[in-house]
């Protein structure tokens, strides 16, 4: 029989097994400790210190997201403390840069906000020191204020493990550290192949997609859950919706197939063609001077008698068909069985294997 571990949260009695953290096993009887560095896709690090919680015979708080559960263990989450700890840990946190909550496009969905308010700090302990550091809105999808940034370094874990492009890291020293590229470069002149994995993992306003900038609030997107079109993949991606127009795609699927989570530059910000006006809202009909609109009837009755035409005079196998890695396999399927039944050839093909 597998070896549990059993130890106490609160006084409450947990049985678990070897390995897990106190924050794991804090979670699984439904205990929340707050975490700023730890995210649930990435490996741990213990940076910022957030979710210290004490535990009896140590001398100092340890920081229950790096710090496995021992047999007999007393944890307590919560006493004066602790928060205390919390509380001069996120002032700091707060001073270290320029947060302003007012116009941050993550006012509502920052970490750090909510932090701050859970744990009651109404003003800034410490004057707020500028990191110096300008912004830096080179690329048409990211921008990053190191300004609001806090060095979880979740971007640079998101970016190595995840993605494993291996595009950030830290740079400088002590207060002059910052997240960088190589060399410092800025997105757009650097290796970064805009995935915005770093984006959708900032606990801060630091990391943002620039294209949803003063297009809503959080509160003010409804998100709808739909299949990426781009390719057969079939990543599960959340249109962010304001007034009915898309203004942000995310993807909040962290556990579910096939992508976790993850978008790729196409998935996450190539979404400008749904309200472009240039986009086809009706089928075009070539005639002498060009193209006319048409309705889907007319267009389709006109294709089924020029395909019948050229059946009649060449033969089933002078027409052929390519379908699309964005449909799905029920319609490419349908697709084939088109062309070989109704059509009469096996001239068929698909672009994914071009
Ligand atoms: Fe544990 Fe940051 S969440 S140290």
């Amino acid at each position: 029989m597998a070896k549990t571990i059993s130890l106490t949260i609160n006084g409450k009695r947990i049985t678990t097994v070897p390995g897990t953290t106190i924050l794991m096993a804090a979670r699984q009887v439904g205990i929340r400790i707050p975490t700023l560095c730890y995210h649930p896709r990435l490996s741990a690090t213990g940076s910022c210190r957030v979710c210290m919680v004490e535990v009896r015979g140590r001398p100092t708080l340890m920081p229950s997201c790096t710090t496995t559960v021992e047999d007999g263990m007393e944890v307590v989450t919560a006493n004066d403390r602790v928060l205390e700890a919390r509380r001069l840990i996120v002032q700091l946190l707060l001073a270290s840069g320029n947060h302003n909550c007012l116009t941050c496009q993550s006012n509502g969905a920052c970490e750090l906000q909510k932090l701050a308010y859970d744990l009651g700090i109404e003003a800034l302990a410490f004057p707020a020191r500028s990191s110096g550091y300008p912004r830096d809105d080179s690329n048409a999808m990211i921008e990053r204020d190191p300004d609001k940034c806090i060095l979880c370094s979740r971007c640079v874990r998101a970016c190595q493990e995840v993605q494993v492009n291996e595009v950030l890291d830290f740079g400088y020293r002590g207060r002059r550290s910052k997240i960088v590229t190589a060399w410092d470069l800025p997105y757009a002149e650097s290796d970064c192949v805009f995935c915005g994995e770093c984006v959708s993992v900032c606990p801060t306003g630091a990391l943002t997609e620039k294209q949803a900038k003063f297009q809503g609030r959080p509160w003010e997107l409804k998100k709808v859950r739909t299949t990426c079109p781009y390719c057969g993949t079939g990543c599960q991606l959340d249109l962010n919706v304001r007034d009915g127009r898309v203004v942000k795609v995310t993807s909040d699927t962290l556990h579910g197939p096939p992508n976790y989570g993850s978008l790729c530059v196409k998935g996450r910000f190539g979404y400008d063609f749904i309200h472009h006006p240039d986009r086809l809202t009706a089928p075009l009909v070539r005639h002498k001077e060009g193209f006319r609109k048409a309705s889907w009837d007319e267009a389709l009755d006109l294709v089924a008698s020029r395909f019948s035409q050229i059946k009649q005079s060449y033969g089933a196998d002078a027409l052929a068909g390519l379908s699309s890695a964005r449909c799905t396999n029920e319609e490419n399927y349908l697709f084939q069985k088109l062309m070989r039944t109704a059509i009469g050839t096996n001239n068929i093909d698909h672009c994914a294997r071009l």
